[in-house]
């Protein structure tokens, strides 16, 4: 099976806490880009923060390359590959662009390969090589989010999970986070991302995942749940057929 992380009919809540996921699962194939849509409450950020170790699964599977990873700490799921972005996004404001990609390359212990790989990033990412000793707090919330993205290269993973990573951005800028996002999964990091606007986040994603009240309703290519009825009256904002 060539599947890179596989998520089989979990359960799980917070603390001692109801199920909040009851019957979650996803499908994830490397070098594409993943979309899970649902309304608000729905379950999404619970089902990122589930995969990275921050919550207990009372029930079902994360497997990741065949390795089953229930139980595991986040620094310990972090080590093996998969990088959790939160929708606050977790930057350091009053530390620099490059104190920010240093605190992201933590769990790296050799610190001339951490430095290169800073150095790697700023190179890639002109506008935050411009504003490499600005402090980050102060920069735009797109040019925010393009660090949050990019900090996640320093430890090379294979899986980066991001929580609605377009909250609070125009539009245009938007755009440019998808086509970041884009140009991640054809380097090989796999994105798996939650997007509230279901609409936009499937355009530009490859699979399609639809999570309500806890349960993946359907996953797919994004051409297909974008051309399905029913989704498009429940979740995309559709006419409602009476
Ligand atoms: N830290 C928490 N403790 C307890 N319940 C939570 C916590 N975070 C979220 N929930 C609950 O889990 C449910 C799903 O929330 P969430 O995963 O944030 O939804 P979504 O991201 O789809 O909007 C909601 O009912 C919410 O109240
Ligand atoms: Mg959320």
């Amino acid at each position: 099976m060539s599947d890179l992380l596989q998520v089989t009919n979990i359960t799980a809540g917070y603390g001692d806490g109801p199920a909040i996921l009851d019957g979650a699962r996803l499908t994830v194939e490397p070098g594409k880009v993943h979309c899970i849509i649902g309304p608000n409450g729905a379950g999404k950020s619970t089902l990122l923060k589930a995969i990275c170790g921050m919550l207990t699964i009372r029930k079902g599977d994360v497997i990741f390359k065949g390795e089953r990873l229930n139980g595991l700490r986040p620094d310990q799921i972090l080590r093996k590959g998969i990088c959790f972005v939160p929708q606050e996004r977790a930057l350091f404001p009053k530390m620099t662009v490059r104190e920010n990609l240093r605190m992201g390359g933590y769990v790296l212990n050799d610190a001339k390969l951490r430095d290169r790989r800073i150095d790697e990033i700023l190179e890639r990412f002109p506008v935050l090589r411009e504003r490499a000793d600005q402090h980050a707090g102060t920069m735009s919330g797109g040019q925010q989010q393009t660090l949050a993205m990019a900090r996640t290269l320093i430890v090379k993973p294979d899986i980066v999970m991001l929580d609605e990573p377009s909250l609070g951005l125009a539009p245009k800028i938007v755009q440019e986070m998808f086509d970041i996002m884009k140009m991640m999964s054809q380097e090989g990091v796999t994105v798996l991302l939650v997007e509230q606007n279901a609409m936009m986040g499937l355009k530009n994603s490859d699979w399609g995942v639809v999570l309500d009240l806890g349960r993946t309703l359907f996953e797919g290519p994004a051409e297909a749940v974008l051309a399905d009825p029913r989704i498009q009256e429940l979740y995309l904002g559709g006419r409602k057929v009476a």
